[in-house]
């Protein structure tokens, strides 16, 4: 018996019915019809949850993502409570960042902030290439839920080189991203430099996880939609699409997601995802159509809508169910993640309406 990448269990090279790589999630991922459609949300971990609050409550970021113990309890707490169809790692886009040697911290009601931001070709060559061994605690994680969720898929995740560059460029947390497209648009030699180290450091940090056992990834591009699409195509596509293809071997689905990336589904699609995530602004029929029928799409309830009173989450839950009929595959979630003042109570409640909404007799 032999397990290989996916989770799947094989012997004599038949796969096993069951497991991670046959649950709904992945099966819509990979655009095959299953029990019910799939849903997850995310920043599921995190601060909606009081469970999360007490567990985390004297413990700073960055190190919390380092304790394979905490990760570990925190990426099941949603599981449970909400019953969803995936677990997503606990951790955050700049932890593989810090373990390439950039001096940073996540400051709490701020986010990332970089001691020394990163705008010359001297600082590009602070950013080392990572291994398993700087990131020993992720791959420790990894495999220490993959042993505890048994049937249900744990989703691996990092940032993508844009995303990602934006925070070392700026420093920290931007609303135009104006140092970032100055450095783009104003040194494009040194901004590919910087944009194929980032995508080293993403590739090698989501290797390790997919070796370690999780059964998709989904590249964070949260910021991509500041671009233009022809800007997107020039700068920032082939380094995601390197990113996306180094993982292609390994077998696992790759969601490629971002916020207010209307004009640029169609591109990220390209660039080499399996699954397309959409924000709360694009139907998702539309979305499809600017996608195309090879790929599966994941979202987009507005994460706002759930502070809503009951019976307007419920319409719009409908809406986004038949909406995602129109796509050869569909992840319910959110169209970015959930909000720290969210009700737990109504997540669970998504979870159920989702599923009753999307049961399909067994074939
Ligand atoms: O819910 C929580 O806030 C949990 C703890 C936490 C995370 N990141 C977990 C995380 C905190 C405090 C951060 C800091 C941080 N990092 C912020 C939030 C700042 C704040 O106080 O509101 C931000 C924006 C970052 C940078 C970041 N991290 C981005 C852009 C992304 C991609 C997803 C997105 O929101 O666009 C992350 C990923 C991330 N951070 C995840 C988690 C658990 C993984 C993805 C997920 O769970 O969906």
């Amino acid at each position: 018996m032999t397990t290989d990448t996916t989770g799947t269990a094989a012997r004599d090279g038949e796969p096993r019915r069951g497991g991670p790589a046959d649950s709904p999630f992945v099966r819509a991922c990979r655009r095959e019809p299953g029990p019910h459609t799939p849903v997850w949300f995310m920043r599921q971990a995190g601060r909606s949850l009081p469970e999360y609050r007490e567990i985390r409550a004297n413990v700073p970021m960055l190190e919390s993502c380092r304790r394979p113990e905490l990760v570990t309890e925190i990426t099941l707490q949603p599981v449970r409570r909400h019953g969803v169809d995936a677990a997503i790692l606990f951790s955050d886009i700049v932890v593989p960042v810090a373990a390439a040697g950039i001096d940073l911290d996540i400051v709490p009601g701020t986010g990332p902030v970089v001691a020394e931001p990163v705008r010359t070709a001297a600082d590009v060559e602070r950013i080392n290439p990572i291994g398993r061994d700087d990131v020993s605690y992720v791959d420790e994680s990894v495999r220490l839920l993959v042993a505890e969720l048994g049937d249900t898929p744990l989703i691996g995740f990092a940032g993508a080189p844009f995303t990602l560059a934006s925070y070392l460029v700026e420093g920290g947390p931007s609303r135009t991203h104006a140092k970032t497209k100055a450095l783009m648009y104003g040194d494009p030699e040194l901004w590919h430099a910087l944009c194929a180290r980032l995508a080293e450091v993403t590739l090698a940090f989501l290797r390790v996880q997919v070796d370690a056992g999780v059964s998709a990834v989904q590249l964070f591009d949260s910021w991509a939609g500041a671009l233009s699409e022809a800007d997107y195509r020039r700068y920032v596509l082939p380094h995601s699409a390197h990113v996306l293809a180094g993982l292609g071997a390994a077998g696992v689905p790759r969601i490629h997601f971002g916020v207010g990336t209307a004009e640029l589904l169609g591109a990220m699609g390209e660039a080499g995802a399996d699954v397309v995530g959409v924000d709360w602004r694009t139907p998702l029929d539309v979305a499809t159509r600017r996608i195309g029928p090879d790929k599966a799409v994941q979202g987009n309830l507005d994460p706002a809508v759930l502070l809503a009173p009951w019976e307007v989450v419920e319409s719009q839950v409908r809406r986004i169910v038949d909406q995602g009929r129109a796509a050869p595959g569909h992840v319910f979630n959110l169209g970015h993640g959930v909000l720290p003042e969210t009700d737990p109570e109504v997540l669970t409640r998504v979870v159920a309406l989702v599923h009753e909404l999307s049961a399909r007799p067994a074939a």
